[in-house]
């Protein structure tokens, strides 16, 4: 299915923008270096990616069988797969995704350069753990996913 494809993709998209917004926040902040538009443009980055993949998880959870799961919420709650993509998955990644649209609204109502690098850090740092940590990587027991997919 292309859009599991899409969503498999845009991850590395997020993993690429989301470390490099947290490297440029922290040398941000110990290198005393000032905000620059290229910060501001690496952590737009970041957001617009979390955008899209939202709206292709949306596709896929909506279309594929995880919705439906969600009538009989007592036996899937049980099966840690399920659990993972109607309930987990879904919850952490909203969170990540409203934190990525606070944090670059906070940082753009701060003023002074080292503030706005402190608050990257705390945000978009917080938002790359939640993502991390809800990613179903390949390593992770009964809910691991391939590290690539492609058309076919
Ligand atoms: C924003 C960061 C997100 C990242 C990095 C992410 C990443 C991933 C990855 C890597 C997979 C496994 C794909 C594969 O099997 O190759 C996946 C599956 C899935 N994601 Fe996300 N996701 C995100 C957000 C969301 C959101 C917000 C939703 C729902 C609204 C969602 C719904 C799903 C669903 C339903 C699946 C399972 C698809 C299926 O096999 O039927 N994802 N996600």
């Amino acid at each position: 299915m292309a859009a599991l494809v899409l969503h498999s993709l845009v991850r590395w998209f997020i993993m690429f923008f989301g470390l490099w917004t947290v490297v440029n926040a922290l040398t941000g902040v110990f290198g005393k270096r000032p905000y620059t538009p290229s910060d501001n443009r690496t952590n737009l980055f970041f957001m617009i990616s979390c955008d899209i993949q939202l709206l292709i998880g949306l596709i896929l959870y909506f279309t594929g069988p995880w919705f439906d799961k969600l009538k009989d919420l007592g036996n899937n709650m049980k099966d840690a797969n399920n659990r993972f993509f109607t309930m987990e998955h879904l919850v952490m990644m909203l969170v990540a995704w409203i934190l990525v649209h606070v944090g670059r609204t906070v940082v753009k109502n701060t003023e002074g350069d080292a503030a706005k690098h402190k608050r990257s850090l705390i945000f978009f740092g917080l938002v790359m753990l939640l993502i991390i940590a809800a990613v179903p990587w390949p390593f992770r027991e009964a809910i691991g996913r391939p590290w690539f997919r492609w058309f076919n």
